[in-house]
C-alpha cells in the first residue's frame, strides 16, 4: 500500500489519516514504543525519538517510532497493523 506523506507529518498520524489503524497510545512522544515499525528502505527524520534517534547499521535493522518519524524520503515501512 503506497500512502502519502508529507515532510511537516509524522507517519503514524498520516497512516491513520488514511484510515490505517495501528498500535499506539496516547504519548505520541517516542517514549512508549507502541507505534514502533521496521524502515526496509528509505530514510526518515527521528530526531525528536528518544529511543531511536540517530540510524547506524544496515537498513533492515532500522527500527522507527512512527509518531516521532518524519519521512526524508520515499519509503518502505513494515508496520504491525491491528487488522
Ligand atoms: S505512540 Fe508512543 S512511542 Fe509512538
Amino acid at each position: 500500500m503506497t500512502i502519502p506523506v508529507s515532510h511537516e507529518a509524522d507517519i503514524l498520524s498520516a497512516l491513520k489519516a488514511h484510515g490505517m489503524e495501528l498500535p499506539d497510545s496516547l504519548c505520541h512522544q517516542g517514549n512508549c514504543l507502541s507505534c514502533i515499525g521496521q524502515l526496509l528502505a528509505g530514510d526518515v527524520n527521528q530526531a525528536t525519538s528518544s529511543f531511536y534517534p540517530a540510524h547506524n547499521g544496515p537498513v533492515a535493522t532500522k527500527f522507527i517510532l512512527l509518531c516521532r518519524a518524519f519521512p526524508c524520503s520515499d519509503c518502505t515501512i513494515k508496520t504491525y497493523l491491528l487488522n
